[in-house]
C-alpha cells in the first residue's frame, strides 16, 4: 500500500523547499526536489558541452546521466554538483532543458517510481500536482509576490534585489509559458501566499492543512 503523496507546486523562491522539508519531517516520510532533477540533468549538459537547446542531444544525455538527487547531497556521473545547480550558469540554462518534452518525460517517469518506492512522500516541483500525481493526497500550491522571492534569494545567496527580482519576473515567464507541462495551478490546490509570512509561520499553516486532512494520519 502506498502512503500518502503531497504533491507541492510553485514560482521560483516562494519557499516550496523549506515547506517540502519541513511537512516530511513532520510526517517521517521522504521528500523529492524535482527541480534538483531538472537541475542535475542541466549540469551534465553543460559540462558535456552539449547546447542547452538542441533538444536530441539533451535528451542524450538526460539517458546517460548517473545521477542521485537525494535530500541532502545531488551525484552527477559520480561528481558532487549539490553546491553547482544552484550556481548561475545552471539556474540560465535550466529552463531550456525543463521544457524539452522527452526530458520531461524521462524525470516524470523516475519522479513516480521514486514515490512508488518509497510508499509516498512529499514531491516538489511545477506540475506534481497537475501532471506527476494528479490524485495526490494533498497539493499545495506555495507562491509569494516577485519582490519577496527576490528579498528571500539575496539575504542567502548575496546579490542585488532588483536584479534577482528581474530574473525571476522573467524565470517565471518561461515556465508559465511553455507549450509542455506550464507552471498552473492545479483546481484542487490549497494556494498558500507567503508573502508575509515568516518560516515559522508557513511551515504551521501547512502543517495545520496536512492535520486538517488527516493525511498520512492512522500510519
Ligand atoms: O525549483 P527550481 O528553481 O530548482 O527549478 C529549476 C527549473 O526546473 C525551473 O526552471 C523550473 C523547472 N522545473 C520544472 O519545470 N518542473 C518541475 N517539476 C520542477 C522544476
Amino acid at each position: 500500500m502506498t502512503g500518502p503523496v503531497i504533491a507541492i507546486d510553485g514560482p521560483a523562491g516562494a519557499g516550496k523547499s523549506t515547506v517540502g522539508r519541513a511537512v516530511a519531517d513532520r510526517l517521517g516520510v521522504g521528500y523529492l526536489d524535482t527541480g534538483a532533477m531538472y537541475r542535475a540533468v542541466t549540469f551534465a549538459v553543460l559540462r558535456r558541452g552539449v547546447d542547452p537547446r538542441d533538444e536530441e542531444a539533451v535528451l542524450g544525455v538526460a539517458q546517460t546521466v548517473e545521477m542521485t538527487v537525494g535530500e541532502e547531497r545531488v551525484m552527477v556521473d559520480g561528481v558532487d554538483a549539490t553546491r553547482e545547480i544552484r550556481g548561475r550558469e545552471v539556474t540560465s540554462a535550466v529552463s531550456s532543458v525543463a521544457a524539452n518534452p522527452a526530458v520531461r518525460s524521462l524525470l516524470v517517469d523516475a519522479q513516480r517510481s521514486w514515490v512508488v518506492t518509497r510508499g509516498g512522500g512529499v514531491v516538489e516541483g511545477r506540475d506534481i500536482g497537475t501532471v506527476v500525481f494528479p490524485d495526490a493526497d494533498l497539493k499545495l500550491f506555495v507562491t509569494a509576490s516577485p519582490r519577496v522571492r527576490a528579498e528571500r534569494r539575496v539575504a542567502e545567496a548575496g546579490g542585488d534585489v532588483d536584479e534577482m527580482e528581474a530574473s525571476i519576473i522573467e524565470r517565471d515567464r518561461l515556465d508559465s509559458t511553455r507549450e509542455t507541462s506550464p507552471l498552473a495551478v492545479d483546481p484542487a490546490a490549497v494556494t498558500l501566499d507567503t508573502s508575509g509570512l515568516s518560516i515559522d509561520e508557513v511551515v504551521a499553516a501547512v502543517v495545520a492543512e496536512v492535520e486538517a486532512r488527516s493525511v498520512g494520519g492512522g500510519r
